[in-house]
């Protein structure tokens, strides 16, 4: 069957590291192509919390792609493709404010894309445009399941995407932190926008690492992050399969109430 099949064989995506392949039972490995190249990695497909659930590795099964060299248009629409409209996409980030230490878990509501040279959009061919609708980024159903599995998680903020794959100067640090922005991550952009340009619901927990370069001391290191990420990754993986469980089944795309599901109003994507 073509390039892509739409046969619907899970509704929720979880883009996530590779700790997550545990949760899933009977997995089923399904390797996608899309009209933008191949996923991170072939899909696993299995049965999480009674739901049927697809899992994507955001860098790789090797962790091969670096944040900006992640196909996040791929990724996508491999998922899409197999009937996922629900999108759980954790990440990492610096805090960028005192209250955020390391081993928070913010779920943001606001998003700023300093990202630049990536693959961001699908709508890319020569032809008609649609110009999506981005004013609240994340779902609001999808927000509300990360809060309801973690109550200690902290309720809004904004999230800035910088392209990485280095970290911050103190001046961009105190910068992000001075326009009010809560926590500074490398893959939160474009996957979110192109999840809205599919038409697909997507949220975010973001687990904090550290206090990125603004405040004293030496500044993040890679070290600290991926020692600060391993202590706090049991953590996020019991909050994924509450998170599962409480997500509402989807409604269908003319009855949704939420703007991620309404994104196309109806129109077709392209390519299909
Ligand atoms: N991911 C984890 N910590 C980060 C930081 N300080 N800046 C950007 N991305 C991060």
């Amino acid at each position: 069957a073509g390039p892509y099949s739409w046969d619907v064989q899970a509704d929720i995506g979880i883009i996530g590291g590779s700790g997550f392949y545990s949760f899933l039972s009977d997995i089923e490995r399904v390797s996608v192509d899309t009209p933008f190249g191949e996923p991170s990695a072939p899909l696993a497909i299995g049965e999480v919390n009674g739901r049927r659930v697809a899992f994507l590795p955001r860098h790789g099964e090797q962790h091969q792609f670096p944040p900006h060299r992640v196909n996040y248009r791929a990724n996508l629409w491999a998922l899409r493709s197999v009937g996922v409209r629900q999108v759980l996409a954790p990440c990492a980030v610096g805090g960028l404010r005192a209250d955020l230490a390391a081993g928070t878990f913010v779920v943001p509501d606001q998003v700023v894309d300093r990202t630049w040279g990536r693959a961001h959009t699908i709508w890319d061919a020569i032809g008609p445009v649609v110009h999506t609708s981005f004013a609240d980024p994340y779902c609001p159903r999808g927000r509300a399941a990360f809060l309801a599995a973690n109550p200690a998680a902290v309720d809004g903020g904004t999230l800035v995407v910088i392209n990485g794959p280095r970290f911050s100067t103190r001046a961009e640090s105190q910068w992000h932190a001075a326009a009010g922005w809560s926590v500074v991550g490398m893959t939160g952009m474009p996957e979110a926008s192109i999840a809205r340009d599919l038409a697909m619901c997507f949220s975010t927990v973001c687990m904090v690492t550290d206090a990125d370069a603004g405040v004293e001391g030496p500044g993040v290191s890679h070290a600290e992050v991926l020692r600060v990420f391993a202590g706090n990754i049991e953590r996020l993986k019991a909050m994924l399969l509450d998170v599962v469980g409480a997500l509402p089944e989807p409604e269908a795309d003319d009855t949704a109430t939420c703007a991620c599901r309404r994104a196309l109003d109806g129109l077709p994507l392209p390519f299909e």
